[in-house]
Parts: structure tokens; sequence; C-alpha cells
């Protein structure tokens, strides 16, 4: 069915902000170790006498303050350092699972890289048992479905990321696509042109963040040279008129993280993004919460504030969460599935 086709009936604006979290979505892109609170970084730093950079929760949520992308992956980089052992890496997707849950999320693709841990000593298993024994308790434990992205990490050399693949491909069941992550300025996506072509006739489905920080250039050479099926942020699109039509007309989804932007100052303020003008232009766009536990807030959060900054609509909002079914990697009868439960939330609402 065309989205279009839908009727979504008006609902008044202070109505909108119990929709938006009532409805169900999928969530595409959130990075694993960006859902670390900092009371179970300080927990996992106590159980594994892991030496902490900073001595309390307070003081480390106080430096969650950044001007850039670089700067955030620097204390981001420090969290990372207190997951040991597999039940670290369940632990912290099982409190994601069940926080993204809360907010009506049905389905989770979710980010994660080995070459953070491996070169922290640890083995690549550890890492995906791990996040797999969590994901394969969601719908038990949750009602909803997740499924594995590994991120090749873009300011490391493509040959470490074939040795990444490498380490990973025993797990190659659990792991529905690839993706690349990490320090976009300097580092575009034609240097994992060989590693991205590999992981395509391996069978694996492709997405790359382009387009957060760095230029157009990008998502182009994202699409052309790497094939990728999704382009993760994406939002400097808009300084190319020629690659929004292309977007628009390929269909090719972005998975949008607002509060993200906000933080790392892509827009100086919420009102200034151009998710809205992404949505009229035809774009296959979803909202997302890249890592929540270091921008202010999970997925219902970069909604309701979005909505309230840009003062989106319920069209809107029925549009992106049927985007992200769409865009999501699930298969066939779960998507029709996550679709009508979302067409029967729109129904019903008053
Ligand atoms: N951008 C790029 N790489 C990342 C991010 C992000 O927002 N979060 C974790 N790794
Ligand atoms: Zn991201």
């Amino acid at each position: 069915m065309n989205p279009s086709k839908f009727a979504v009936k008006p609902v008044a604006p202070d109505r909108l902000p119990d929709l938006l979290r009532r409805m169900p979505k999928a969530e595409l892109h959130m990075h694993i170790e960006g859902s670390l609170e900092p009371e179970l970084i300080f927990a996992m730093a106590r159980r594994n006498a892991v030496q902490f950079a900073f001595p309390d929760v307070d003081s480390l949520r106080r430096a969650y303050v950044f001007d850039s992308l670089q700067s955030f992956l620097d204390i981001y980089h420090q969290g990372t350092m207190v997951l040991k052992t597999e039940q670290d890496f369940y632990d912290m997707t099982h409190a994601y699972l069940k926080r993204a849950a809360s907010d009506n999320v049905l389905h989770a693709e979710i980010f994660f890289d080995t070459q953070t841990h491996t070169a922290h000593g640890l083995d690549s298993g550890v890492v995906i048992n791990g996040l797999h024994r969590a994901c394969g308790n969601a719908q038990a434990l949750f009602g909803m479905t997740a499924s594995l992205i590994l991120c090749f990490l873009r300011h490391l050399s493509e040959d470490e990321a074939f040795e990444a693949l490498e380490q990973a491909l025993p797990y190659r069941d659990r792991i529905v696509g690839i993706g690349l992550a990490s320090s976009e300025m300097g580092h575009p996506p034609e240097k994992f042109a060989k590693v991205f072509a590999r992981c395509r006739e391996l069978g694996f489905r492709l997405v790359a963040h382009a387009g957060e920080e760095g230029p157009p250039a990008y998502i182009w050479s994202a699409l052309d040279v790497l094939k990728v099926e999704r382009i993760d942020h994406g939002v400097q699109a808009f300084k190319d008129a020629a690659l929004m039509q292309r977007l628009a007309k390929d269909k090719i989804p972005l998975t949008v993280c607002p509060l993200s932007n906000l933080k790392l100052c892509v827009f100086k303020n919420l009102s200034d993004h151009n998710l809205g003008g992404m949505l009229d232009a035809g774009i296959v766009a979803t909202v997302n919460s890249d890592d929540p536990a270091y921008f202010g807030g999970y997925i219902n959060e970069n909604f309701t504030q979005t909505f309230a900054a840009l003062g989106l609509t319920a069209q809107h909002a029925y549009m992106l969460a049927r985007n992200s079914f769409e865009a999501s990697f699930m298969d066939a009868s779960l998507r029709r599935n996550c679709i009508d439960r979302l067409n029967s939330v729109f129904e019903s609402f008053h």
C-alpha cells in the first residue's frame, strides 16, 4: 500500500506527543555502546575492576557537552573500556531493548563494532555472543525483535576492516548487515570500497554513515561506490539539489537522528533541523536516537522534541513510523504485521 493512501486523521497539537509515544515504530540507527548509561558504566567498572577516568556518575554526565562528532567519540570511547565480558554485552543490550520496548519500538536494528573491543584485548565472539543472546530474548521478554549490524570504524584502515570481517565471519548468521561509523571527515566511503564489495558478495545488507558532518559527495559515494541501501544521517544532502532528487527517486531511506544532530552542533537549534523539509521533498526519512545515553533522549524523546520544534503533524508521524518499517531489513510477514499494528493505533487514536 502506498503510505499516502492511508487516511491519517488530524490530531490536535496537544495530543500529538501521546500519539508519538504510542505509535509502533522501528529504530534503525542506534549504536549499542551509545546506550550505556553512566550508572551502568560505573556498575561495570566496579565489577570488572576497571579504573575509570571520572570519579562518579554526575561528573561523567557533566562532561557530555560536545562541539563536534569527534569531541563525542573521545568520551564515548572511554565508556566502552568498562565492557569486558559476554555478560556485559548482554546486560547493555538487555537494558536498551527494555527501554526501547517502553517507547513502543517493535523492531530494532542495532549497530555495534568489534574493532573498539578487540583493541582492548577482547575476542569478537565475546561481543557478538553477548549481543546476540540479548536480541534472541527480546521477543519473549519485551515483545519486540532485534538484529545486529556490524560497523567498521572508518578512522582505521581498510585492511583492519577486512580483519574485523574475517573475525566476525564465524558468526555470520548472527549479523544482518554491515555499516560504517566513527570519524567522518577525511574518511570518505570510497576508502572502504573493496571490503564493502566483499560484504555484498557475502550477502550482507549494507548501510553507511554519510553526510552527518561530511559533504554531499560522501553520500554520493556511499550510494555509488559502496552500494549501500540506507544512508545513516544524510542531513547534509540538503546542500545538493540533484542528490535530494536521487534520494527521493530511488527511495533511499535516511536514518535521521535529530537530538544527536543538535548535541553535536550539526544544527544550532532543533527548529533549524531539516527533517520536515526532507519529508516534504519526498525523502524516506526515519527518526532514531543514535547514542541515546549521550544525546539527551531515546527515540520517543527524539520524536516529541523534534515535532514540537518543527510543528510537524500526525501525517508526518505516520510517514516516519511507516518509513521505519519499510526501510528495515525485517522479513515481509513481520513488516506486514508491524504496519497493521501501526494502522490500528492511528485508526483508534482519538
Ligand atoms: N556518528 C558516527 N559514528 C558513531 C556515532 C555517530 O553519531 N555514534 C557512535 N559512532
Ligand atoms: Zn550513528
